[in-house]
């Protein structure tokens, strides 16, 4: 069995080929970066245009890598949401026009579970329960997996996710865009230790996030000392803001243990990318005894193949997926399956 998902919830427009057995035939994302780099952000309605643009050549050429037709493709999966609602529409009314034309099921897929997924496609076996936090430039949730396809939201931010912060003070220091690889790059040997950022705590005791504060103090040392992309003090600077952020989500996650205490911990979304996160995620799985899974860098970031592989998961054991196009786009996170 063939599958073919399309993810377009925010900035790439993505396909992917896998096979029931997931293996991984294609894999094909076009970023947009050059098209929102002059705005420092996603502007939504250029992403929706540049999806419509984009979207027939790259389903296309996902076929032509995997040498498969059209016709060979016995299930169609396709991001649902949360994202971008124009952006989601233009990959969903895709998907349901190729699902209807070859009268072939169509699964909405989430797109948060599909980056948890990720995890799995590298590591099939990995073992329950599970603690993943997911961070990206749109989320930056702790979910609890008590089993395969079930999952609970635990914690998610209240207001900036990480990666927004990041991005966002790139963009103020006119860095370049997206500003997590650029503050990455840019802060190599800086001192971590030179800024003083405080942590946010919740008051009430629970897993959620909280960066606005990081980015508020950020923007006054920015002020205080005049910073600037050409400061001497810049590596120093990205560095110790790049750190605050890790400490801020490691010390959520490590809080989730001690309350949870699971057997496995899983890292993914597109800042999972981020060296300084993946080493401190891995000394807390080690100090912990925990198993520590991230998705190789390129299903961290967002694309097809972890939308295909949940597509693969969910149809497992099924003999006759539903046929139905009765799916719709939704823009906000809403569907955690304990
Ligand atoms: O998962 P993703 O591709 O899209 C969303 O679902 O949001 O994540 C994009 C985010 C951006 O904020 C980008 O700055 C961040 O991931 N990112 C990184 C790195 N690579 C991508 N952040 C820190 N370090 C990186 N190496
Ligand atoms: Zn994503």
């Amino acid at each position: 069995m063939n599958i073919l998902a399309i993810e377009s919830s925010c900035d790439e427009t993505a396909a992917a080929v896998i096979t029931a057995e997931r293996k991984i035939l294609s894999s094909v994302v076009l970023s947009q970066d050059e098209v929102h780099a002059p705005f420092g952000g996603v502007v939504p309605e250029l992403a929706s245009r540049q999806h419509l643009r984009s979207i027939g050549y790259i389903v296309a050429e996902s076929l032509q890598r995997a040498s498969l037709s059209t016709g060979d493709i016995d299930a169609f999966a396709v991001t649902q949401g949360p994202g971008l609602i124009g952006s989601l529409l233009v990959g969903l009314s895709f998907a349901k026009g190729l699902a209807y034309y070859y009268r072939k099921p169509l699964l909405g897929i989430d797109h948060l579970e599909a980056h948890m997924e990720a995890a799995f496609l590298e590591n099939p076996d990995i073992h329950f329960p599970v603690l993943a936090l997911l961070v990206s430039g749109g989320h930056t949730s702790l979910f609890l997996l008590k089993k395969r396809l079930r999952f609970k939201l635990l914690g998610r931010t209240r207001d900036d996710a990480a990666g927004e912060a990041l991005d966002k003070i790139a963009k103020f220091l006119d860095l370049g865009y997206p500003g997590g690889p650029v503050i990455e790059r840019l802060s190599a040997g800086g001192d971590s230790e030179k800024f003083a950022f405080a942590l946010p705590r919740m008051k009430d005791g629970s897993l959620d996030f909280s960066f606005s504060g990081l980015k508020t103090a950020a923007l006054r040392w920015i002020g205080e000392t005049k910073m600037s992309n050409r400061h001497p003090e810049l590596p120093d600077f990205l560095a110790s803001f790049e750190a605050a952020v890790v400490r801020a989500l490691l010390e959520n996650l490590a809080e989730a243990v001690g309350r949870f205490r699971p057997v496995s911990l899983i890292l993914c979304g597109g800042v999972a990318r981020n060296k300084r996160l993946r080493t401190g995620f891995d000394e807390l799985a080690r100090a912990s005894c925990l198993n520590a899974y991230i998705p190789a860098p390129q299903f961290c970031t967002d694309n097809a193949a972890m939308v295909a592989a949940l597509a693969a998961e969910r149809l497992r054991g099924k003999k006759k997926p539903p046929l139905s196009l009765d799916l719709d786009a939704y823009p906000r996170f809403s569907c955690a399956r304990e």
